[in-house]
């Protein structure tokens, strides 16, 4: 493993993507012992103003971006292929944090496993999501004993948006966002769950919610071709049933719900989604419990920082857990295995809805066998690299993008400069 570092030694950070990953960079401040020091994209005009904002040196590749003298990685690159740039970075001898997902075939996990272990450096999964107030809230009291032995639990992000917002953070036919099936973005719904209870799933089965022709956003002002949503069953390695529900349904939100055999948590779902319900029923509490409460809980610390940050604190967390990691030279909670543990259960559960639903095994990569089993499964429903019997996008199969709806998302996509198809 890397030496431990001390607290006063900075850590030289490079990130890759200047959208999402704008906010890593703004974040890797000195109050973390961190420095910003290179940005790349291959979007120049969007990379420049960036890097003139920050002041750090700019790449456009990669490759050479990685010479670039750094401790550390940032992957805010596409969805879809974190994999192969964490293992460069990780040969380029770089600590890696990488953004959801973590991989995005089996084969890909399986080599993302074997390499982390391979090179000693710290790898984190970002996912923000346990570390709003409300979930790390909750994983205290579950781990005080507060609810009992974890039994159901719920996860939700749904997360619906204009069509104007859509196109704008998916510029060209074939950006992820465009065509990512939609079972695969379901760490933010499942991160909770597992932080808070410390369950891994085990089996799934997945339910999709089809492309929807008579969406007026959708079909009628996007180049989307892929379903509106998914509901995922999990079975959790102490036998818990989960349900994560995401994407793109009417009716925003974020939910998390823990019942355990003595009681249940849950932050509210109307009013201010932030307050945390917890209930233990009368005829079983304590006399000193009181059967019902509803509060707004806080930050068990950086409160102040945390909540300047954004997505409800989530974000400040990543940069802190990541530099923590690197200086104690220990694997941080969202390692790898958990990281792709999450992100595979998308793949899966996508697999299983084309499969009538039917429950998968989701492999523990933590063992061999496992990955002996899975370190060729390259199937995958990139449209752009697609044979097969590589699925579609969606369930119902080759959607084609209605002439409006591509009229519409090309006309936003040049307003913001973007000269591709
Ligand atoms: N955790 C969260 O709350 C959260 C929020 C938003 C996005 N994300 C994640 O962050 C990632 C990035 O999302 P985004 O919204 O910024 O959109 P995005 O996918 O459009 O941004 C990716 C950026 O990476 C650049 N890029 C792609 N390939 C590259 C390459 N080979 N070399 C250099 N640059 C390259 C693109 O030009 C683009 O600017 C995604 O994985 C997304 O899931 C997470």
């Amino acid at each position: 493993m890397a030496t431990k570092r001390s607290r006063s030694t900075v850590i030289r950070v490079g990130v890759i993507g200047v959208g999402r990953g704008s906010g890593f960079a703004r974040g890797a401040g000195p109050s973390l012992g961190m420095k910003l020091v290179a940005l790349c994209d291959t979007w120049e005009e969007r990379l420049l103003k960036v890097g003139k904002e920050l002041g750090v040196t700019t790449y456009t590749d990669y490759d050479t971006f990685l010479e670039h003298d750094m401790d550390a990685v940032i992957l805010a690159n596409y969805f879809h292929q974190h994999a192969p740039f964490a293992i460069k970075a990780l040969r380029a001898g770089r600590h890696v944090m990488s953004e959801t997902a973590a991989c995005f075939t089996l084969a890909e996990g399986v080599a993302l496993v074997r390499e982390v272990e391979k090179r000693g450096k710290v790898y984190m999964f970002a996912e923000n999501y346990p570390y709003m107030a409300f979930n790390q809230e909750m994983r205290r009291l579950y781990h005080d004993g507060k609810i009992g032995e974890f039994k159901y639990g719920e996860g939700e992000y749904v997360h619906p948006m204009s069509a104007r917002d859509v196109n704008s953070i998916s510029c060209g036919v074939n950006h992820w966002r465009n065509w990512l099936p939609a079972t695969y973005y379901c760490t933010h719904a499942l991160a909770p769950v597992m932080f808070i209870t410390d369950t891994r799933p085990v089996k799934v089965n997945g339910f999709v919610v089809p492309y929807d022709a008579h969406d007026p956003v959708k079909a009628g002002h996007t180049a989307m071709r892929s379903d509106t949503a998914s509901m995922i069953a999990l079975r959790m390695d102490n036998g818990a049933v989960v349900k994560l529900l995401q994407v793109g349904l009417r009716g925003h939100g974020n939910f998390v719900r823990i019942h355990g055999n003595r009681g249940l948590m849950e932050n509210l779902r109307h009013g201010n989604q932030s307050l945390l319900r917890v209930r233990i029923e009368p005829f079983e509490k304590k006399p000193s419990e009181v059967a019902e409460q509803v509060y707004a809980p806080n930050f068990p610390v950086f409160a102040e920082a945390a909540a300047r940050a954004g997505h409800g604190g989530g974000d400040f967390f990543m940069n802190y857990h990541f530099a923590e990691a690197i200086r104690k030279d220990e694997p941080p909670y969202l390692d790898v295995y958990r990281g792709v543990a999450m992100s595979i259960v998308g793949s899966l559960a996508y697999r299983s809805a084309l499969a009538d639903s039917a429950p998968l095994e989701v492999p523990d990569f933590r063992k061999e066998a496992a990955r002996r089993t899975y370190e060729h499964d390259d199937w995958s429903p990139d449209p752009t690299t697609r044979r097969p019997p590589d699925p579609w996008p969606s369930v119902l199969g080759d959607i084609t993008p209605t002439k409006a709806g591509l009229a519409y998302a090309r006309k936003v996509w040049r307003e913001l400069g973007y000269g591709g198809e």
